[in-house]
């Protein structure tokens, strides 16, 4: 084990971190768009669930392989199975990671677009219509440079995050940033509530209506539930091999877990009391918050604060959940390679901005999967990893710690540095089973999907 291994500086330090790492575009941006298509009430019910029955062993599987290892997931992989095949594991997870940046920085980079446009008071003159916002957002992101600037941008600051390190740089900049991602939010969420009509809003997002859930509905809970808490390419594995073993690992997953939960609900309800008491579209899709936010704003006293408000939280967020990917990249090259920190971060965030450029020019007139059907670059890359690699990653793990690693060996690792008391192997065992079982069934039904 690395004696000069960097570590977190503190418990509280590494939660925000982790939280961090969770709370990002999955929750303020795709969780309501998400929920407004399928249910409202009833999607939020089926993904709190999931956040339990998969998110938390899963979680815990992540950090205590990456405390026990203090490694990067590759290595520790490599580590826990004696040089064996489940390496790959983690090197899927390093793909994965590339796949996620790539399309997550453009995203990434509309925030930052969207604050600017803010800023710039811009929005007054979007009508209460959705058209004019419709187009300048259309116009936007299929613009060949416009977006491409904004990414660069974006990436720039998260390669000269992750530049600085573990503690003077993630958990330095999380400690900013995450608490003052919670007090914007309030506020917007307090606009939101006093707004006439905003009772609606809560109706729709916590009084749940069956009927509304479809399908796919389920399906697409599901799978967030990995997307949202970072599950499935070693990201925990990451941040937990930055860990001692004196931090209480089953504490600090539920941290996470309540913190990544409220964080997309206080958004749920920031935006639907918005949309509802303005009669807008809940239903609009991943244009939801580009789209019918900006027109909402105007529209709303001192909504022209809030605006700025709300989309420098989106940039926030997406900004410490986007350094977390590049760390695993940073974190592999650095333990396994041999490379200096500033040397893999430069690299790689060049390499994951270089791919970006072509997921923001499929949008517009350039996409490189054109050949092959309607497909864009950009949706291909979102949809190869929230859908397969994620799940995969996540499956395998579990498998890893009920077969190769052991529940003993995992139960050890997860019970130092706790107090609480001991949970009996059996219901871990079956927490496992359940959680492996339920992502099987996924990818299954995904699978079917295509092939019917
Ligand atoms: N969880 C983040 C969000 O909700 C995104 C994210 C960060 C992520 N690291 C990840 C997703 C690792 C999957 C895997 O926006």
């Amino acid at each position: 084990m690395t004696e000069n291994r960097e570590h977190w500086g503190s418990r509280f330090g590494f939660i925000l971190a982790a939280a961090g790492s969770a709370i990002g575009l999955g929750n303020i941006w795709k969780f309501p768009h998400m929920a407004g298509q399928h249910g409202g009430a009833a999607f939020t019910l089926v993904y709190l669930i999931c956040i339990i029955v998969v998110g938390l062993p899963i979680l815990l599987a992540e950090f205590a392989i990456g405390r026990r290892t203090q490694l990067n997931p590759v290595g520790a992989f490599k580590a826990l199975s004696g040089n064996s095949q489940w390496k790959w594991v983690g090197l899927l997870g390093l793909g994965a990671a590339f796949v996620i940046l790539s399309f997550y920085s453009v995203v990434g980079g509309w925030t930052l677009k969207y604050t600017y446009l803010a800023l710039t008071g811009a929005f007054s003159t979007f009508s209460s219509e959705n058209n004019v916002a419709a187009q300048v957002f259309n116009n936007f992101i299929s613009d060949p440079i416009q977006p491409i600037f904004w990414h660069v941008l974006f990436m720039g600051l998260c390669i000269l995050i992750i530049n600085k390190g573990v503690k003077g740089g993630i958990e330095r900049w999380s400690k900013i940033l995450m608490p003052l991602l919670l007090v914007l939010l309030l506020v917007l969420v307090v606009r939101g509530v006093t707004l006439e009509g905003a009772g609606e809003g809560l109706r729709f997002l916590f009084a749940p209506k069956w009927g509304d859930l479809d399908a796919e509905g389920v399906i697409l809970a599901l799978g967030h539930s990995f997307f949202t808490i970072s599950l499935g390419m070693g990201t925990m594995i990451t941040y937990g091999s930055y860990l001692r073993r004196d931090t209480d690992l089953l504490r600090a997953a539920l941290s996470v877990i309540v913190l990544d939960t409220v964080i997309a609900l206080l958004a749920g309800v920031a935006i639907f009391t918005a949309v509802f008491a303005l009669g807008q579209d809940p239903a609009e899709g991943p244009g939801l918050i580009f789209v019918v936010l900006p027109t909402l704003f105007p529209l709303m006293p001192g909504g022209a604060v809030f605006g700025v408000l709300f989309f420098f939280l989106l940039f926030v967020a997406a900004l410490t959940s986007a350094i977390s990917i590049l760390e695993v990249v940073t974190a592999y090259f650095i333990d396994e390679k041999g490379w200096s920190r500033s040397r893999a971060t430069v690299t790689f965030g060049t390499i994951i901005a270089a791919v970006g450029v072509f997921a923001s020019l499929s949008l517009g007139d350039f996409n490189v999967l054109a050949p092959l059907g309607d497909l864009t670059f950009f949706d291909m890359l979102d949809g190869l990893s929230s859908k397969y690699l994620l799940p995969i990653g996540g499956l395998l793990t579990a498998i890893f710690v009920m077969k190769r690693w052991g529940l003993t060996n995992f139960m050890e690792e997860l019970q130092a540095g706790s107090a609480w008391f001991k949970l009996p192997q059996r219901l871990v065992w079956g927490f496992f089973l359940v959680a492996g079982l339920v992502v099987a069934y996924i990818l299954f039904d995904e699978v079917l999907g295509i092939l019917v």
